[in-house]
């Protein structure tokens, strides 16, 4: 949440730095802002609203260019989005020029403490109160005022400073958020919250770590630790290529990345399955599946998305290698007095490897003593560094902020992971591993086919956008799906949706059903012992006058003759569904989205990598 950028170096920092806001603008759109140094002066422009904005008011700035720039995309936490309370914020005298990404939790006790020393205050927002203790702390050298003020500050921040008096000096610090340098050349550095903004100009990326605090330079970039000790880091390489950041011709970073699956997928598979053999293997995990295969318990820890799949995660661990299980919100996990085990299995699942609840989870089972592993899609991310080991789900960069490719990458890998269990622990006949892996690589497949209907979900759409609210029922492997499908639909279209195990119904949902309140089912697999009672609680809600959407095996007749509208699926292993029955619901919340004007890839309220609590 919040997107920072800054520019050190001989080109165009202005552009450069409005180009990388635009790059960053799913994690934050309800403001924007930029302070650059010219001729003696910095000189800052903020908008509330998107980056397209800003860019039309850079272009009253006295020149078009500058050397040393900070700029920000704004996702409110403190002060409602205004032009105010954009960023750069800046100290009393207007010289000290600031970004930030993340909350100072007791900003209020600062802000009492600077006005009485007399401050003057102009934003509500908790950042301001870095801009003004750095001015009490300066005594013509940033980097010693920013050392002095960041141990005065709790709570979390990626931040970068500028001052009016050092043009050519760049500070940044990190503590819970993310900051990554990118080093163009000896002298050229673009600083920013996430690699995708940086990607177009070097692929080397120095990530900092918290506590870290950069001078960046013409002469280099310096980094010390909170003893202020010299780190010596090397940069390294991002293999992203261009065209993953690209729309590539969609109109909306989330329908791509829907039609990017059957090729996500196949990467999530990519070296770890062999159904000739009938082997699955986790390079990152192959030190710890013993420990993990003879642990009493796993618990998933997660949020949104990644908590659903979490959850198949559960299902699957408990189902298929016989292992209790729990998915757990990490928001709630962080403050919850469950003692931590060490004999336990930890895992975190995150697509952007920084959000704050996980990463909060994560550090307080390392300290307790607990082991975790990652499920993480960003590579370097702060959870992905931190975790004891891990896998990377390989889906690349995903920009939408509704999330969909990261998924079912992450389905994917949780049913790796439970395989290699298995094999571990012996349970199953080559015979059986061989035909879930057979299953498993022809999931990209039918997911194709799957998008090959997206013209027939489209014109569904157009027929049902206008509904108010939804149900989505699923049981087992599917009430996830269930839950992943409300959740799609609420986030973009601002429909209420509610995701139910399809049985829960009769202890109260079903007082909502009228023509009016849709329902939409997930029965496939009819050989799956659960299917014959999702027919039934289909057959529940017909009775009572509701609408029924249902995804479905081609050729089931008995799903047809019940629902009003069917979106036909290919069969695969029950506990492989979740993959392909997902896909239909990506497509008709963006569908439905797109039919009630909405924006999709931005979304109102909501911002991608949720880096504050
Ligand atoms: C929903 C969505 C969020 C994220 C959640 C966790 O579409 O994107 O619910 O899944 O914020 O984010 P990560 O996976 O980055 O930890």
């Amino acid at each position: 949440m919040c997107g920072i950028i800054g520019y050190l170096g001989p080109g165009d920092g202005i552009s450069l730095s409005l180009r990388g806001l635009e790059r960053l603008e799913y994690r934050g759109y309800d403001s924007a802002g930029l302070a650059a140094w010219q001729k003696g002066k910095i000189v800052c422009q903020k908008t509330k609203g998107q980056v397209k904005i800003l860019r039309q008011k850079i272009l009253s700035l006295p020149e078009s260019k500058s050397h040393l720039v900070i700029a920000h995309n704004r996702w409110a936490t403190h002060g409602e989005p205004s032009k105010i309370n954009a960023h750069p914020q800046s100290d009393c005298s207007r010289k000290i020029f600031l970004v930030h990404n993340g909350v100072i939790e007791n900003y209020q006790s600062l802000k009492k403490w600077l006005k009485e020393r007399g401050h003057s205050f102009f934003s509500q927002t908790d950042t301001e109160v870095i801009a003004h203790l750095i001015e009490e702390n300066y005594q013509g050298n940033l980097l010693e005022a920013v050392q002095k003020t960041l141990p005065l500050l709790s709570g979390a921040y990626g931040l970068a400073v500028i001052s009016e008096s050092e043009p050519e000096r760049l500070v940044v610090a990190k503590k819970g958020s993310p900051l990554v340098i990118g080093v163009c050349q000896k002298g050229e550095y673009i600083v920013a919250s996430d690699p995708v903004a940086i990607i177009e100009h070097t692929r080397k990326i120095i990530y900092l770590d918290d506590e870290e605090i950069g001078v960046l330079s013409p002469q280099g970039v310096r980094i010390t630790n909170s003893s202020n000790s010299l780190v010596k880091k090397e940069a390294q390489s991002v293999e992203w290529d261009l065209a993953k950041i690209e729309k590539e011709g969609f109109p909306h970073f989330m329908l791509k990345e829907i039609f990017k699956q059957p090729e996500t997928i196949k990467n999530a598979l990519r070296g770890r399955v062999n159904k000739k053999q009938g082997k699955v293997k986790l390079g990152g995990l192959k030190d710890w599946l013993s420990f993990i295969a003879n642990c009493p318990r796993a618990v998933f820890l997660a949020c949104g998305t990644s908590w659903h799949a979490g959850l198949i995660g559960k299902y699957y661990f408990e189902n298929l290698v016989g292992l209790p299980a729990n998915a757990e919100y990490a928001s709630e996990f962080r403050y919850s007095q469950q003692p931590i085990d060490p004999q336990v299995a930890y895992f975190v699942i995150s697509q952007s490897g920084e959000t704050a609840d996980t990463l909060a989870s994560l550090r307080k089972i390392k300290k307790h003593g607990g082991h975790v592993f990652g499920l993480i899609n960003v590579v370097g991310s702060t959870i992905a560094r931190e975790a004891d080991a891990g896998v990377y789900i390989h889906a690349g960069p995903e920009i939408g902020v509704a999330s969909t490719k990261a998924f079912t990458s992450q389905v994917t890998l949780l049913s790796i992971l439970a395989l290699s269990l298995v094999q571990e622990k012996k349970l199953w006949p080559l015979s059986e591993m061989k035909k879930s892996l057979i299953a498993l690589e022809q999931i990209p497949q039918q997911v194709e086919e799957v998008l090959k209907n997206a013209k027939r979900i489209k014109s569904l759409a157009k027929k049902y956008y206008q509904f108010q609210n939804a149900l989505y029922l699923g049981r087992e492997y599917n009430f996830p799906v269930a839950l992943e499908g409300a959740l799609k639909l609420k986030e973009i279209s601002y429909i209420h949706a509610e995701g139910y195990p399809a049985a829960e119904i009769k202890h109260g949902p079903i007082a909502l059903i009228d023509q009016n309140m849709p329902t939409f089912v997930v029965a496939t697999n009819p050989d799956d012992l659960v299917y014959q009672k999702v027919i039934t609680n289909i057959e529940e809600i017909k009775a009572r006058g509701g609408n029924i959407l249902a995804v479905a095996n081609s050729g089931d007749k008995v799903i047809e003759n019940l629902a009003n509208q069917v979106i036909l699926v290919p069969q695969t292993l029950d506990f492989l569904s979740p993959i392909i029955n997902i896909i239909p619901w990506q497509l008709w919340s963006y569908y439905v989205a797109v039919q009630r004007g909405c924006d999709v890839d931005k979304p109102r309220n909501l911002a991608k990598s949720v880096t504050v609590e």
